[in-house]
């Protein structure tokens, strides 16, 4: 038997996000979304499936929390949807999407839970996104205007921000491979959307740093982690290609101030848009954690004459897979922490999601979800390894507190802790969501 009891203060959490649970897209006037556009299109998103209802958490809110205080949680991960509180990206404020997030805050605030906003979540208003979106350098000023007036209401309660949630995800997939919104195919877009949505980040930890007392603010990642496919040099330099072009490209500005040596060679000319003072307000204001989401790791082999523009090709290994097709790979999250603070040894780092899609039966009033169990067993032994070893990881969010609208893939894959029966929208807490109540009661578990 091997005991991982985690440190007196580890904070446990759930994360979920606005687009992908609250449904209620047409109501108390919030603004069009690039994802409702996206979701709307034909071909874009599985079987159809839209954000429209999902988990209807914007009327069932109350009912919600009370499910996070019966499992326990200290703190649940949420984001705010731009498009309720400016329905056309600046301007015109709406209230009524103000007040959603702050009874959302009460509520959690008289639970007990401590509540992590995430400001932006990848659903970009319409309006904005009309206007060039993440190409766009303006995109850092919209952003610092929501930012304001979201910290200016809620920052008396709320302590905790993220700024972004994976810019390489909402940039890369959105616009230069196109499976997310807005679906741009363009890699000349991808990389100014990447810049832009660094310097925007920026702005927002300047601005929750100077509107709300003792906050603590950062960024959430997702770093990869790569394995060489064998031990030749151009395997192992393909695997480091790939940490430079998915991790270091945001890590090294944010703690360096630049990008990566590497990566800048591989771009050349596509970077004669950058500024001399680009990344001024991003030197001037320091993240105070940083958040890591982390799911699976690639192998990598080199492919030195291909077309593929990094010249090299992940290959599937015969190991278990999620219902996403992602490996099973518990030890890359210790890997991937290790890599982070042996590079850049940022003072705290959160996993700010993890988690597995599993196919879930409904057996009655239960979901037995082993594999789910399994997989949080295993991939927490390896958060634990990484503490022992001295690196600030001070808190665990899964992914997700419900199952809920998985982008490109709609509701076919669930990721909760709790089921979500969507004719009848009944919750019902898997084995996984009771195993992880205990584990918070316990403050770790034990494995034979
Ligand atoms: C992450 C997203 C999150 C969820 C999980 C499965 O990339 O941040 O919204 O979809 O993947």
């Amino acid at each position: 038997m091997t005991q991982y009891i985690f440190p007196q203060d580890f904070l446990w959490g759930a994360a979920t996000a606005s687009y992908q649970i609250e449904g209620a897209v047409f109501e108390d006037g919030r603004g069009t979304t690039v994802w409702d556009v996206f979701a709307d299109t034909p071909g874009k998103v599985k079987n159809g499936d839209s954000g429209e209802v999902a988990c209807d958490h914007y009327h069932r809110y109350p009912q919600d929390v009370a499910l996070m205080k019966q499992l326990g949680l200290h703190a649940y991960r949420f984001s705010i949807a731009w498009a309720r509180i400016l329905p056309e990206g600046t301007g015109n404020i709406n209230p009524a999407g103000l007040d959603f997030y702050d009874k959302l805050l009460d509520t959690l605030l008289v639970n007990g839970i401590r509540p992590f906003a995430t400001l932006y979540h990848w659903d970009l208003p319409q309006a904005l996104e009309d206007k060039g979106g993440w190409t766009n350098k303006m995109i850092v000023d919209w952003f610092g205007e929501y930012v304001h007036i979201v910290t200016k209401r809620l920052g008396d309660r709320l302590k905790d921000w993220m700024t972004l949630n994976e810019p390489w995800v909402f940039t890369y997939l959105g616009y230069a491979s196109g499976d997310h919104a807005p679906g741009h195919r363009d890699l000349n877009m991808y990389i100014r959307a990447s810049h832009h949505s660094i310097m925007a980040h920026a702005r927002a930890v300047n601005i929750v740093h100077a509107n709300v007392a003792d906050s603590q603010v950062g960024i959430v990642l997702n770093p990869a982690w790569s394995d060489p496919h064998s031990d030749t040099l151009q395997d192992y330099l393909a695997s480091q290609r790939l940490l430079s072009f998915q991790n270091r490209w945001w890590l090294h500005p944010l703690y360096h101030g630049e990008y990566p040596a590497d990566m800048m060679a591989i771009y050349g000319d596509k970077m004669a848009f950058l500024q001399a003072d680009d990344f001024d307000e991003l030197k001037a204001n320091p993240s105070d954690f940083l958040g890591v989401n982390f799911y699976t790791r690639h192998v990598v082999q080199a492919m030195p004459y291909s077309d593929e523009w990094l010249k090299f090709i992940t290959v599937r290994q015969n190991r278990e897979h999620t219902e996403m097709d992602w490996e099973v790979s518990p030890e890359a999250i210790y890997n991937v922490l290790k890599h982070i603070h042996d590079e850049y040894a940022p003072s705290k780092i959160y996993i700010t999601e993890n988690g597995a899609a599993f196919n879930d039966v409904v057996t009655g009033d239960s979901v037995h979800d082993e594999r789910r169990v399994a997989f949080y067993q295993q991939y927490l032994a390896h958060c634990h390894r990484a503490i022992a070893d001295g690196i600030p990881l001070k808190g665990y969010f899964a992914w997700s507190l419900l199952d809920n609208f998985e982008w490109a893939e709609g509701y076919s894959k669930r990721f909760g802790i709790i089921y979500v029966d969507y004719p009848t929208q009944r919750r019902i807490i898997k084995d996984s969501g009771k195993w992880y109540a205990q584990t918070i009661r316990d403050n770790g578990f034990v494995l034979p």
